[in-house]
């Protein structure tokens, strides 16, 4: 038998959780009708603030039988109008958690695509400097389109703003570039496992030129990542100096960018999607002159020719394809940047570099020893160990 009486509260009428759980605890005799020895629970309650009685409910799971009858009452906080654990809090922060889930999964989805695709353009079409400005270019022309059919929200920036930005849009560049370059002279898999070494480099300059200090974990998970790196370097089967370097450049640009755009952004109240398409936008007016220089409209037309010789038509749309998925990849990861700390998004990265490692494996048949594949995995357990040290 179930029956159910709820209390119309009158107003001023409240219990002290405080007081409540007190009386609770010295007076009721173990085995109270009102609140009865089992079954037991553990919980945490917060005590700081008056409670209401919103519902009182008796019942008994034998009819007739009065030892086992059971009086439960609902309160909750005098602030909040709905019992505890049900509480709007609660239900937010679990969609807060699905929300971050699937930016996860989407940022690790679309970068693997990026890669993919990527390597596709620079195998056929081996010219990093125009690649990379193709995908700032689409990133920037999707966000104008966005904000022009209000599709997005444009930002309300002034001039501090884009200055603040200008350092930020340098190191992207250069980081940007340095791993494009990379990966059109070595396989995806082995920029990604030098590129999974970034946290030694964040270390090593926040020592060395901004002079802050470290717990020792902290130093000493930097062994396994650049032991792992470095044993990964001198095993890899197609090892390239420049495809090296430029992961470690593109390494060292993008612990410059992260701290520039911590201080950048101090204040700003521009969402993580906006801020990184103006940083694509600046992104590219910085590197279309370099690009031009470097390689050049005649140099691009001659390899055009060829890579549609070879490819056909559909180069152009792996080169469509890398563009759209390198700015929806990096618009998810800015995104997701808005609502984690940037210790769970750099774990996020080196489960990317996982997915990303493993997949171009796959798909490009790229030859690994199992040395080798010793080495990428000691770096990739070394930034676990680093993001646990950094707590
Ligand atoms: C780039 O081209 O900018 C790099 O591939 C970026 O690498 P990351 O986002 O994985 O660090």
């Amino acid at each position: 038998m179930i029956s159910s009486v709820s209390v119309k509260q009158p107003t001023g009428l409240s219990i002290h959780g405080s007081d409540f759980l007190q009386a609770r605890r010295k007076f009721l005799p173990r085995h109270s009708p009102v609140f009865p020895a089992e079954p037991r629970r553990t919980f945490v309650l917060s005590l700081s603030k008056p409670l209401h009685i919103s519902k009182v409910e008796s019942f008994s799971a034998d009819a007739g039988t009065e030892g086992s009858r059971r009086i439960v009452c609902k309160a909750y906080e005098a602030e909040r109008s709905e019992p505890i654990g049900e509480s709007p809090e609660a239900r937010s922060e679990a969609a807060r958690r699905v929300k971050i889930g699937i930016y996860f999964a989407t940022w690790w989805g679309l970068n693997v695509i990026f890669n993919i695709y990527n390597k596709k353009v620079l195998n056929a079409y081996p010219f990093p400097w125009l690649t990379s400005t193709l995908s700032l270019a689409a990133g920037s022309l999707i966000m104008l389109i966005s904000w022009a059919l209000r599709i997005a929200e444009a930002p309300k920036t002034d001039l501090d703003f884009w200055k603040s930005l200008f350092p930020v849009a340098v190191a992207h560049t250069i980081g940007h570039v340095a791993a494009t370059v990379s990966m059109s002279k070595v396989a995806v898999s082995f920029t990604h496992i030098i590129k999974s070494g970034e946290p030694a480099f964040s270390v090593l300059v926040s020592r060395f030129i901004l002079g802050e200090t470290f717990p020792p974990a902290v130093y000493l998970s930097l062994v396994p990542i650049i032991g792992g790196c470095g044993l990964a370097a001198l095993t890899e089967l197609n090892f390239n100096m420049t495809g090296f370097m430029g992961a470690m450049i593109s390494n060292l640009a993008f612990v410059f960018r992260n701290i520039f755009s911590k201080k950048g952004m101090k204040g700003k109240s521009v969402s993580g999607m906006n801020y990184y398409a103006c940083l694509s936008i600046l992104s590219l007016l910085i590197l279309t002159p370099f690009a031009i220089a470097v390689e050049g409209p005649q140099m691009w037309a001659t390899g055009f020719k060829e890579a549609l010789s070879q490819i056909g038509p559909q180069i152009v749309w792996w080169m469509a394809a890398q563009s759209i998925f390198y700015h929806l990849y990096n618009q998810v990861s800015y995104m997701s940047l808005d609502e984690i700390s940037p210790l769970t998004f750099s774990i996020g990265n080196t489960m990317k570099r996982i997915s990303v490692i493993v997949s171009s494996i796959i798909i490009f048949r790229t030859p690994v020893q199992p040395v080798n594949a010793l080495g990428a995995a000691i770096a990739i357990l070394g930034t676990f160990l680093y993001s646990q040290a950094k707590k």
